[in-house]
C-alpha cells in the first residue's frame, strides 16, 4: 500500500538533535497518536496505545535494548518489530521512519490520508 510521509521534526526549526537518545514521546499525526522513540541508531514509531489495557506508550520508557516499556504494567514491545515479549503474546503496529536531509518523516498508508 502506498505511503505518504509527514514531517515530524524539521531540522531548521527543531535543530539536528530534536529528541534525546533512548527517549519516547507521543506525537499526533492526522488525529492518530503514535509513540515516537529514538534509539542510538535511529527513530522508531509504534502505536501509542498499549494493547494490554490502553495506556499511552509515549509516557513510558525506552530501553537500551530497543524496547518501549509501558508506564502502567511494564509490558515491553520491540520498537523494530512491534512484538511484545513471548509471555505477553501481543504486538503493536510499527510505522516507517525516514531521516532525510531536512528532517524526520513518518510514513502512513492511505487509510490515514483523508482524515
Ligand atoms: S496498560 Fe500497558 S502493560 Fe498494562
Amino acid at each position: 500500500m502506498p505511503l505518504k510521509f509527514y514531517k515530524i521534526y524539521d531540522f531548521a526549526e527543531h535543530g539536528k538533535d530534536p529528541q534525546a537518545v533512548f527517549s519516547v514521546r507521543t506525537i499526533e499525526i492526522k488525529n492518530k497518536l503514535i509513540c515516537l522513540a529514538r534509539l542510538a541508531d535511529a527513530y522508531y514509531a509504534v502505536d501509542d496505545k498499549c494493547p494490554h489495557a490502553g495506556a499511552r506508550l509515549g509516557l513510558g520508557k525506552c530501553s537500551e535494548e530497543g524496547k518501549v516499556i509501558c508506564p502502567i504494567h511494564r509490558y515491553q514491545y520491540d520498537l523494530k518489530t512491534g512484538r511484545g515479549l513471548p509471555q505477553q503474546g501481543d504486538y503493536v503496529n510499527t510505522y516507517p521512519i525516514e531521516t532525510r536531509a531536512d528532517g524526520v518523516y513518518i510514513g502512513l498508508d492511505k487509510k490515514w490520508w483523508q482524515i
